[in-house]
């Protein structure tokens, strides 16, 4: 036995020795001195010995262990070094490269064409009002002079909350809001940038998009005033030389009422997917506030008149910068954005 345990020793010291990781010594370790391992499988055969060689080989045994132990600990130690060394070099940083400047952002091109909406109208005159996104039926539409099944409704399918509450689909619900506070002094001048919803999908419709809605209530205001108005507007926006047409429509809540449609940048006018091959793409709804509304925000329209007008604020970016699908501006992708 005294043999087996000399070979044992041998063995595994040169075990120790050839060893270069962490899991071989462990291996090692449970094989040796293990519960399992070779010198307690060994020292099962003890009770086989008389009382004086017992205590013998126990002895021996025990001090084999004892060193194997520490030669174990020792190449653990040794081999946690290496790793750490080789880790150390391996993440090495050379601190005198130059640092990766941190990521910039800048404003979305929407932000920056409402911003540009905005200041074209407060230098006119107009102060800037908001309302709410979750709006009830009420403002969005029977102020409005869309009563419940009115067949307007169809034009602006929304998403509904309850039976009162939807999400609005359009800016046009601040307008009586605004009378509601302001009533009955003139004049009223403000615009509405905010976000709108509707159940619409396409290179041109998106289901949440952005309108800037203009209101103007006071003595004497007339088409010349609405029309003067967004041609000036338009000059701004687009440049001097920007073709617009105005084409008769219908809004419940303004009489006459019309569309304005600029020529499409994209074709020149003659005709693309994004116009639907009509040269011109729509920008706007306006016309004169119908009585009713005015009414419906406690004014006299024996005593006032006003105009109104609501914009597509991706509709004018489109245009403006040449885009053809809409939905570029909600995919988030950096290529599209930096170049703005
Ligand atoms: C309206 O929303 C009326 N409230 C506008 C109005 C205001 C008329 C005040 C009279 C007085 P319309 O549904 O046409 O009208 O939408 C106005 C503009 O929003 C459109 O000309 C278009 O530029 C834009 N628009 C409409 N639907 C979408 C959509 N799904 N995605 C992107 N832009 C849209
Ligand atoms: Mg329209």
């Amino acid at each position: 036995m005294r043999e087996k345990l000399k070979l044992i020793k041998k063995n595994a010291e040169e075990k120790i020795a050839a060893i270069g990781s962490l899991d071989e010594v462990n291996d090692l370790r449970v094989k040796t001195l293990g519960r399992k391992g070779e010198i307690t499988q060994l020292l099962r055969g003890l009770k086989d010995l008389n009382a004086e060689e017992r205590s013998e080989i126990g002895k021996i045994a025990n001090e084999f262990k004892v060193h194997l132990e520490q030669m174990i600990n020792q190449k653990t130690e040794e081999i946690k070094h290496c790793e750490l060394d080789s880790r150390l070099a391996r993440e090495k940083i050379d601190v005198t490269l130059p640092g990766l400047p941190p990521q910039r952002g800048g404003k979305h091109p929407l932000t920056q064409i409402t911003e540009e909406i905005r200041d074209i109208f407060t230098g006119l005159g107009f102060s800037v009002a908001e309302g709410p996104e979750i709006e009830r039926d009420y403002y969005n539409f029977e102020a409005l002079n869309i009563p419940r099944d009115h067949p307007a409704r169809d034009m602006q399918d929304s998403f509904y909350i309850s039976e009162d509450l939807l999400l609005r689909t359009h800016t046009s619900p601040v307008q009586v809001r605004t009378m509601e506070k302001t009533a009955p002094q003139i004049p009223v001048k403000i615009i509405v940038p905010g976000k709108v919803y509707r159940r619409d999908d396409d290179a041109t419709h998106s289901p949440m998009f952005q309108q800037v809605e203009g209101l103007v209530i006071d003595e004497r205001i007339t088409f010349a005033h609405l029309k003067g108005t967004l041609m000036l507007f338009a000059q701004k926006i687009f440049g001097e030389d920007v073709r617009v047409r105005y084409r008769p429509s219908f809004f419940p809540f303004t009489e006459p009422s019309a569309e304005m449609d600029i020529s499409c940048v994209m074709c020149k006018g003659k005709g693309c997917r994004v116009c639907s091959h009509t040269g011109w793409l729509e920008i706007l709804g306006a016309g004169m506030v119908n009585p009713r509304v005015l009414e419906f925000g406690g004014y006299d329209p024996e005593k006032v008149t006003g105009f109104a007008f609501g914009m597509g604020v991706e509709r004018i970016a489109m245009l403006k910068y040449g885009i053809n699908d809409l939905r570029l501006f909600f995919d988030n992708d950096k290529r599209f954005l930096n170049q703005f």
